[in-house]
């Protein structure tokens, strides 16, 4: 624990220049090999002996290997690609869902509109609200308003619940800790067991909603399925029908799935775009060239929107570079691997059940792959004509067997959210403070402290319907 500090990640980074991109350590009893970089995470994460999931301590407790994200062997290859098919049937990546995110959008820029360029630190909370109504609404079938207070109450668990998850959270390496009783002990493992109970009763509601519209619908088992949920119901009503006792689509299963895609589909994506704030208002310029090309492009009168992408490449140079520098993903509950048998990895034995932690961080901070690694760039993703280019060893998402299913929704979320934010609002630090991406911290997600920011709205933005109101007058 001394050794590994707040953010393990950079601390591994560090070992790297000592040890080799390939080196081992204990993360408490547990044996913990490291990849440091591009080429030993595709090497090892192309391979189905590197596809199983490490589990700390608490998650294994709760999640008993089931949903999507812990579940191992035949359980997990059935339900990912089962999972990915819906989420696909249902809209994940497609243009269809476009229209239900800018609503998200244009509520949350409302809330933003009214603070008129007050220092507020509301963002965070709008933000996983807003992009868990995306995910609740296309794969669970209801989106919740802003003042639903049950589930602000239920998204604020989340961030809270699964710091306790880390690799390198105390419970995790020493679970006997549990027992001790000092609320940053005992207290809090407790709190994540409540929180836990909370998260999976939530599922159980909205999975209750769906079983109690089909009893109103008797010709249910005829219609298609509306939403992943639905889906599920169906595939476990046709596998009893048919006698597969051994059907692995049932209730548990189905419970932490739900749970898995929520937590999966809201905070990664709202920190990556709390960390584009902070970069934007340490970048002003850079803030204001993806305005200007958003306003030449687009204009201000419109939302921005999917169809536009590829022609504003700055922008989306921006988006790829605030991915590159926020290195969302950690050491947490969800990033690592363990090998399912005994396994070769340059010339290096790793028996059976050893934890295998990709680094990120080390990866995208790599100076032979990112000259100036240190610095805020997007043009390193443009290439001479100012098209997109993507180095190999950008993967923010992952790579291989088990790479995030999510990416498409996530990518299409992080555009539309970004370019609307930046074209509708102008981003600033309140007066006399500093915002700095300096000030991180290390839990789920890498991320920025949630600090007070400024949104002014652009002097010549005037959206659809104010416009319409003029024209009227
Ligand atoms: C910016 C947004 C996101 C980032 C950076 C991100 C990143 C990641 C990473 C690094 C992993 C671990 C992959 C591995 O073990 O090799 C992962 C797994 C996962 N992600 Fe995402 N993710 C994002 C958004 C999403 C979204 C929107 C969803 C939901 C639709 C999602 C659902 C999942 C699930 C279920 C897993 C576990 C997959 C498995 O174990 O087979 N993620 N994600």
């Amino acid at each position: 624990m001394p050794y590994l500090g707040k953010h393990a990640q950079e601390k591994l980074e560090k070992w790297g220049h000592v040890y080799g991109d390939v080196f081992s350590c204990y993360f408490g009893q547990n044996l913990v090999v490291v990849l440091n970089n591009y080429q030993a995470i595709k090497e090892a994460f192309d391979d189905d002996l590197y596809a199983a999931r490490a589990q700390p301590y608490i998650f294994e407790e709760h999640f008993h290997g089931k949903g999507l994200t812990y579940a191992e062997g035949e359980l997990w290859r059935v339900h990912r690609k089962f999972a990915m098919l819906q989420l696909r049937n249902f809209g994940m990546g497609k243009h269809s869902l476009q229209a239900p995110i800018l609503r998200e959008i244009n509520e949350m820029a409302d809330y933003l509109r009214k603070i008129e360029g007050k220092p507020t630190n509301a963002i965070k909370g709008l933000l996983t609200h807003h992009l868990s109504n995306v995910i609740c609404s296309f794969a669970f079938g209801h989106r919740f308003p802003q003042n639903d207070a049950e589930f602000r109450n239920i998204v604020g668990m989340i961030e809270e619940c699964f710091s306790l998850g880390s690799h390198d959270s105390l419970i995790t390496l020493f679970p006997i800790l549990r027992f001790v009783p000092f609320k940053s002990l005992g207290g809090n493992y407790k709190k994540f067991a409540k929180n836990f109970e909370s998260l999976m009763s939530f599922a159980k509601k909205l999975v209750d909603n769906h079983e109690k519209s089909k009893e109103d619908s008797p010709t249910w088992e005829e219609e298609e399925p509306k939403d992943y949920i639905d889906a599920f119901l169906k595939q476990a009503r046709n596998d009893h029908k048919e006698g597969k006792h051994d059907t692995t689509f049932e209730m548990d299963q189905l419970l932490t799935s739900i749970v898995n895609l929520f937590i999966g589909g809201t905070e990664t994506t709202s920190t990556t775009l709390r960390w584009a704030l902070i970069y934007m208002i340490e970048n002003p310029e850079v803030q204001e060239k993806v305005f200007e090309e958003i306003k030449l492009v687009v204009g201000t009168a419109r939302d921005v929107t999917l169809e536009d992408k590829a022609k504003l490449p700055f922008t989306e140079a921006t988006i790829l570079e605030i991915q590159r520098c926020g290195n969302i993903a950690t050491l947490g509950g969800s990033t690592m691997h363990k090998t399912a048998g005994d396994a070769y990895l340059r010339g290096y034995f790793i028996p059976k059940g050893t934890y295998v932690a990709p680094n990120f961080y080390a990866v995208h901070v790599d100076e032979r792959a990112w000259p100036n690694a240190r610095v805020f760039d997007p043009k390193r993703f443009l290439n001479a004509d100012s098209h997109i280019r993507r180095p190999e060893a950008f993967i923010p998402f992952s790579i291989g067997k088990k790479a995030c299913p999510g990416e498409s929704l996530a990518v299409m979320e992080l555009f539309l959210f970004f370019s609307n934010i930046i074209q509708k609002f102008q981003v600033k630090a309140p007066p006399g403070k500093k915002i700095s991406s300096a000030n991180y911290t290390t839990g789920l997600t890498r991320a920025p402290i949630n600090t007070d920011i400024c949104y002014v709205t652009r002097k010549n933005y005037c959206n659809v319907t104010i416009c319409e109101e003029k024209e009227d007058m």
